[in-house]
Order: C-alpha cells, then structure tokens, then sequence
C-alpha cells in the first residue's frame, strides 16, 4: 500500500513538470517550494536557476515569474540588473558544460577545456563569428549520465571530450 502511495504521489509530482520535461526545472521548483514561493527570496532563486541552466533564458524567467506570482517584467528587471546574472547568450548554437561535481569527477573539466581550445573561447564567452556561446552550470539534474553537456537545449550524457569537439564540428565551429 505504501508503494502504492508513493507512487501516486511520484505520478503527480511528474504531471506537474515542465511540458519540456526537462528536468532542470524540477529543481527550480524544489528551490521555490523551499522558499514557500516568496516574493523576496527572488535573487536566491534566480542564483539557482542559473545554476541549473547556465544561464537564464526567457523560458526559465517565465517559469519563475509564475511560480512566484511576479509580473515577468519585474523578473527580468532584477535579472539584467545584478551583474551575476546572465541572460541568454548570443550565439546562434549553444554549449552548457555541466562541472557539478559528479560531471566534474567524470571529466568535464576536460570537456571543458577541449571546448574552449577549439572555439578559441572562455566559458561564458560567445566565439567571433556569433556561431556559439560556451556556458557552464553546476548540476543540470542529469549526475546519472555525467559527464553531461546540453547542446543547443537537448541534454547528452557520457560525453567524451572527442564527442563534444565532433558535435561543434558540425555547428561549423574551429574548421577553418
Ligand atoms: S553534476 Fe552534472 S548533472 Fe549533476
């Protein structure tokens, strides 16, 4: 009976995700269930956010703004101002290299540094062209599939740096 319960409870809990499913936004909710959805702990949920993702996009803003019954304008305002938030970046291709501590102690930091060599960028920047943004987070909720890299919104797990390199490859990145 009890497993039954539970997993009722787990059903529901998975029929309020995200419509992407994605399941970063799990511990966005978990962040603001924690902070009873106040309105003032905002900036801590932000940090969180940006944690999981990498960055903010408007997606995640919205999600926010609901959650906390917050005109999104507000949102975004405290997003652009406080420097240790950034919005979503520029490029036309996106790169999220997880280095929370089960992707760190797999490799991402190698992950990493492959990335960076060959588009000739740091973490956080975006290359010259614009082709792509090099981001980091820290645990994307994926630490059973770590090393875990998200291109382009899609999480991929068990990413070798040769894997990571192949997949900018194609995004046109370093040929030339
Ligand atoms: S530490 Fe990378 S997904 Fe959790």
């Amino acid at each position: 009976m009890v497993a039954n319960a539970e997993k009722v409870t787990q059903k529901k809990a998975e029929q309020k995700q995200h419509p992407s499913g994605d399941k970063r936004f799990k511990a966005l909710d978990i962040t603001m269930k924690r902070n009873q959805y106040r309105q003032d702990a905002l900036i801590e949920i932000l940090h969180k956010a940006q944690e999981a993702f990498g960055y903010l996009e408007e997606d995640v803003l919205l999600y926010i703004a609901r959650g906390l019954k917050l005109p999104l304008s507000r949102v975004y305002g405290v997003a652009t101002f406080y420097h240790l938030f950034s919005l979503k970046p520029s490029g036309a291709h996106s790169c999220v290299v997880c280095l929370g501590t089960a992707c760190y102690v797999k490799g991402s930091g190698e992950v990493l540094a492959a990335l960076e060599k060959k588009a000739c960028i740091h973490q956080g920047e975006t290359t010259e062209d614009g082709q792509m943004s090099l981001m980091t987070a820290r645990c994307i909720g994926a630490c059973g599939i770590a090393p875990a890299v998200v291109f382009d919104g899609e999480v991929a797990g068990k990413v070798t740096a040769e894997q990571a390199l192949e997949r900018i490859e194609k995004w046109g990145i370093g040929n030339g």
